[in-house]
């Protein structure tokens, strides 16, 4: 029996995936089809198939305790403290730092206060004015409207019954600038507190808008 060649053993061996077409006699394109052509087509083919995934679905995870950290969230029930909440209130008596907290209650008794003790700090000037319109359109103008005549878009679309009050009437032409602080932080009647939304510095530029711009004083 004739020994087989250590190359004959070696094509044998590979010769399907590299030499049997030639070996067959076949062109050699066959061997580049399986060498080459199949296996990146294959690739490429995961490569795609990995991707067919909705957009909601985050697909594998590598570190799940970054998808599903083991601390509380926020807003989470929490069975380690007394009341159930992670959220923690602040201490009571404590502010944040650099809050000067509103000295005056809501309503009658507070407004005349605020009337007598509060005024404008700011120097009022053309740029402080603008700043004041922008406010003033952004947190007013719905419902008390772009003229102050308490006709903004809010009530007369009839989505807010309630009439605004005219900041152009006889009357809110001699309200002070205290009192306008005082009905903006603490909110007035109907009229919501706006002390949480805007602030301090705001609402004096808003109120020097009024008075300038609006009742032209
Ligand atoms: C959601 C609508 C709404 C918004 C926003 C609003 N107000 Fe009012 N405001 C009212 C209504 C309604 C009243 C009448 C309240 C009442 O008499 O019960 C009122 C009353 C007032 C009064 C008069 C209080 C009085 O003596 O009768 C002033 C001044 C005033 N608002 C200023 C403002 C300013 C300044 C802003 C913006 C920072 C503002 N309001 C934002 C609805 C609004």
């Amino acid at each position: 029996m004739k020994h087989p060649s250590k190359q004959s053993i070696l094509v044998r061996h590979t010769g399907f995936f590299l030499h049997q077409g030639n070996r067959r006699g076949r062109p050699p394109v066959f061997s580049l089809v399986f060498a080459q052509v199949l296996p990146a087509i294959a690739l490429v083919a995961l490569l795609f198939s990995s991707c067919d995934r909705t957009r909601m679905d985050k697909g594998y995870e590598y570190f799940p305790d970054m998808a599903h950290s083991p601390a509380y969230k926020t807003y989470s029930d929490n069975p380690a403290m007394d009341d159930g909440n992670t959220m923690r209130k602040p201490v009571a008596g404590t502010i944040p730092r650099d809050m000067v907290p509103y000295p005056y209650e809501a309503g009658f008794e507070g407004r005349e206060q605020a009337a007598m003790h509060l005024d404008n700090p700011l120097n009022i000037n053309s740029d402080l004015l603008a700043e004041g319109q922008e406010l003033y359109r952004v947190f007013c103008a719905n419902c008390h409207g772009i003229k102050g005549d308490g006709l903004g878009n809010l009530h007369t679309s009839g989505k807010y019954i309630i009439p605004p009050t005219s900041l152009i009437s006889p009357e809110a032409m001699n309200y002070k600038p205290g009192e306008v602080y005082h009905v903006i932080t603490t909110g007035w009647g109907v009229m919501g507190a706006h002390g949480s939304l805007i602030r301090p510095d705001d609402r004096w530029k808003i109120i020097a808008f009024i008075e300038n711009m609006i009742q032209e004083k």
